[in-house]
């Protein structure tokens, strides 16, 4: 069995550099199916989801190399269109392959990623916006099969900013004949990041950061080599955990300037923060004061990758916080691990009500998904006593390293794997 064990109570102090970030490697190596030469992608975490990643895109044929952070990614020679089955339907982002196998050999064939813990996590605007760009759709059970002569650039409105929807369809656009016009579209930076590799390749994105994306359609994309920037939420992550265990922690190759709601959350709770381009420090005497009320929203508000995190810092503050949860329907499971540690939390439909009063005490938690368990990890460092966290697999899907980063910040955590367990991981 794998597990994270803790021994909490100590402040943290120290620097530690933040992992390149999950969710824009993963579109990027999407994108790399574009061109048909080699792509190079650089500060690449060796976490799970990029380790699946890499087995669904070598069952598409695709000679893929990954040491020392850099992936070298050859799609000259991919021999199907169809996504693995054993991998795509267990790992819901493979769903980011879609726009790019339509836009690369204009029938593909993707399988339904299905809901997960945090909520049912539908794929329509995904279908909708493929749908208008000309491409037809059937489904069988669990496959999804897409098939297009033409990709036609359009107008594509998106009722809600879906950071996939948007990265599936500029996906498709980029080699479309026409301009497609995103109306709407996500505005988070791992879209800016994704249109800056697409532009380096060859392609005209204009917009990108903004709710009106314009892609005009190229014929051709080329080889190129990117880096992937710091993962802001692996960087909120540890900045929550100083607060909550109090110390004064420097967190470098942080991306500051996509972190402010994160930022302006902590000095809230009364931490001093100092920020500068690519790293921040934080100052917390361990007293926190607590968030009247915080909702997630798209960015630039508060993410909902961070709401977790935040929740488990406020069990260490004093009085009573609201945070709302408005992207995903489920995603407060960690509140009843985090009352196993003695927290005092009430979740009424999507408000979670968090009366913090006194400490949490070490206890046997079982991680739910993955910003949870890195919730897990925050309480567990800043309770008194031993917690040990199962189901920790969860966690490795997007920490490349949270036990050594944070050892390097004094705390005593350890972590056992088991190798059979990986699989099992609900990704
Ligand atoms: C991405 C991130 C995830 C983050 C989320 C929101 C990756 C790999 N994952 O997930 O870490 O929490 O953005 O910031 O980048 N929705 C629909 N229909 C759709 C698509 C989405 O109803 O076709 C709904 C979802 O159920 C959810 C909301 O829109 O309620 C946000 O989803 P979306 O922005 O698409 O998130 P993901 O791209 O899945």
């Amino acid at each position: 069995m794998s597990f994270l064990e803790i021994n909490g109570g100590r402040k943290l102090y120290g620097t530690v550099s933040v992992q390149g970030a999950k969710n824009a490697v993963l579109p990027m190596m999407a994108a790399a199916l574009l061109n048909q030469g080699v792509t190079v992608i650089q500060n690449v975490p060796n976490i799970l989801d990029v380790i699946h990643m890499i087995h669904i895109m070598e069952g598409l044929g695709c000679k893929i190399s990954y040491e020392n952070e850099i992936l070298t990614l050859d799609a000259s020679c991919l021999n199907t269109n169809e996504l693995p089955s054993i991998w795509a339907g267990k790992m819901r982002c493979s769903i980011i392959l879609l726009g790019a196998l339509i836009g690369r050999c204009k029938d593909a064939v993707a399988y339904y990623p299905g809901g997960c813990s945090i909520g049912t996590r539908p794929i329509d605007l995904h279908i909708e916006g493929l749908k208008k760009m000309g491409v037809a759709f059937t489904f069988e059970g669990e496959k999804i099969r897409a098939k297009v002569d033409k990709l036609i650039g359009t107008e594509i409105l998106l009722p809600f900013p879906s950071v996939g929807a948007t990265e599936n369809i500029l996906l498709a656009a980029v080699k479309a004949h026409g301009t497609t016009c995103i109306r709407g579209a996500a505005r988070e930076p791992e879209i800016v990041e994704l249109c800056q590799m697409l532009n380096t390749m060859g392609g005209h994105i204009e917009g990108a950061g903004s709710d009106t994306i314009l892609v005009y359609g190229v014929a051709e994309l080329h080889d190129c080599s990117m880096k992937v920037s710091g993962d802001r939420i692996v960087a909120a992550t540890y900045l929550m955990a100083a607060a909550a265990c109090g110390g004064e922690i420097m967190v470098t190759e942080a991306p500051c300037n996509y972190m402010n709601t994160s930022l302006a959350v902590l000095e809230q709770m009364g931490c001093k923060i100092r920020k500068e381009e690519r790293q921040v420090e934080i100052h917390s005497d361990g007293n926190l004061c607590p968030v009247p009320y915080i909702r997630t929203e798209p960015y630039p508000g508060f993410p909902t990758d961070v709401q977790s995190q935040l929740m488990a810092a406020l069990c260490f503050s004093k009085g009573r916080s609201v945070i709302e949860e408005t992207i995903f329907e489920d995603r407060f499971h960690t509140a009843l691990e985090l009352k196993k540690m003695g927290a005092d939390i009430i979740i009424e439909g999507r408000r979670a009500l968090i009366y913090a009063d006194q400490r949490l005490c070490g206890a046997d938690v079982e991680a739910n998904d993955l910003r949870g368990g890195a919730a897990l990890v925050i309480a567990g460092l800043a309770a008194t006593g031993r917690t040990r966290i199962t189901s920790c697999q969860h966690i490795f899907r997007g920490y490349a390293r949270i036990d050594t980063d944070i050892q390097q910040l004094g705390a005593n955590i350890v972590k056992k794997v088991d190798e059979t367990e990986e699989n099992r991981a609900g990704i």
